[in-house]
């Protein structure tokens, strides 16, 4: 069997994060901030989103390539009306070697309750729910709607009793939730969630980011540590994100992503597809290509896989790696794409 597409600095593809859509019932300070994401915002038309059947087609041909694994994320995934139909046609999908590609979801959990049945019925393999804090106050402060923390706990346990494996997201921004970091640990030890903490990136040009606001991931096992003692453990997958960390009593594991302070650009696998249908081979790139007009354009299934190879076999991005080297005018460049645009 192929071993797939490798880019110029010898990357395979592995996985394909596919963005849904842009829109979210959220407004997160450091993904959509209200003032930008307001009422006037111009989100994405219906005939602008790529259909179902473009998802797929696109997906398969990743799939020859060498993708192993599709996430599909937003804004928020949930809000796609009839996603669990997406899930199942994606989830009747084979590699090259015959192999059920795994589907997973990176979701805020707000619609769970309502959907986790159904996701998992259709193929879903797992999900990732984003949680910020276990303060309500706080957390509602985070989403900026008022979203209460009950109902997003609610949601997660929802997946659980479902049967889909759970992690979760902590995205930590000091001075904002950077005390709840051994709060949500105490919480989620011995549950069997992976909770995994996040360094607050400078994606996008409307969060605001400053250095000065990340908790460098150390510092996060450190706090941890010092009142439920962690060791290291081996990456479950080759270009996983998550540095991963278990409870020296047994009670689970954590992770952390430390994306500023450590960066993995050189095993980073991951292509995206936005909602429109361009793909981007970095979260930090600045165009994507525009699959959609290929496809809309009548491009056959072995057009559409040489494309995708062309454009991996292109690729250079390690914006992670070389971000400390930029001036703050350079990353404040605001052509950058949003994360709620390109999916986290
Ligand atoms: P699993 O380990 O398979 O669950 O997947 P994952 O870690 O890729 O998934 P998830 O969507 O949970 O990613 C977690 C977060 O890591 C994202 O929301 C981003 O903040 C960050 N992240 C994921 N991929 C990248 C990447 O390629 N580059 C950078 N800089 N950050 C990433
Ligand atoms: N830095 C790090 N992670 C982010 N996410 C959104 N914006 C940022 C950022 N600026 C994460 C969310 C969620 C996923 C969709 O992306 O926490 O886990
Ligand atoms: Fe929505 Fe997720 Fe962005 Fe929050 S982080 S605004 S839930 S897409
Ligand atoms: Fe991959 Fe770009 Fe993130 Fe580096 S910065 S890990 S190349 S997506």
């Amino acid at each position: 069997p192929a071993t797939g597409a490798l880019d110029r600095r010898d990357r395979p593809l592995r996985d394909l994060r596919i963005s849904v859509t842009d829109r979210c019932n959220f407004r997160c300070v450091y993904c959509m901030p209200r003032e930008v994401f307001g009422r006037d915002y111009a989100f994405l038309d219906r005939n602008e989103l790529l259909t179902f059947e473009e998802i797929e087609r696109i997906s398969s041909a990743a799939l020859i390539l060498g993708v192993r694994k599709l996430r599909l994320t937003g804004g928020e995934p949930l809000l796609r009306r009839g996603i669990e139909d997406l899930v199942a046609r994606l989830a009747a999908l084979r590699t090259p070697d015959g192999v059920k590609p795994e589907i997973a979801l990176t979701t805020n959990g707000s619609a769970l309750r309502v959907k986790a049945e159904a996701l998992k019925a259709a193929g879903l393999d797992r999900v990732t729910v984003s949680i910020d804090s276990l303060d309500d106050a706080l957390f509602r402060r985070m989403n900026d709607v008022e979203f209460p923390l009950s109902r997003v706990l609610d949601g997660i346990e929802a997946a659980h009793e479902a049967g889909l494996p759970v992690k979760l997201n902590t995205v930590v921004k000091r001075g904002l939730n950077d005390g709840e970091i051994v709060d949500l640990a105490a919480r989620f030890r011995g549950t069997g969630y992976v909770l995994r903490f996040i360094e607050y990136m400078d994606v996008g040009a409307t969060n605001g980011w400053s250095l000065d606001e990340v908790v460098p991931s150390a510092e996060v096992i450190a706090r941890i540590s010092a009142r439920f003692p962690l060791e290291p453990i081996a990456p479950s997958a080759p270009g996983e994100t998550a540095k991963r960390w278990r409870y020296a009593d047994g009670s689970g594991e954590i992770g952390v992503i430390s994306s500023v302070t450590n960066a993995f650009c050189g095993s980073c696998n991951r292509a995206r597809l936005s909602t429109e249908g361009r793909l981007f081979t970095c979260l930090f790139a600045h165009e994507g290509h525009d699959l959609r007009a290929l496809l809309r354009g009548g491009a056959d299934d072995a057009r559409l896989t040489a494309t995708l190879a062309s454009i991996w076999g292109a690729r250079d991005d390690r914006y992670s790696e070389i971000r400390s080297q930029l001036t703050p005018e350079l990353r404040a460049d605001r052509d950058r794409i949003e994360m709620s645009y390109i999916g986290g």
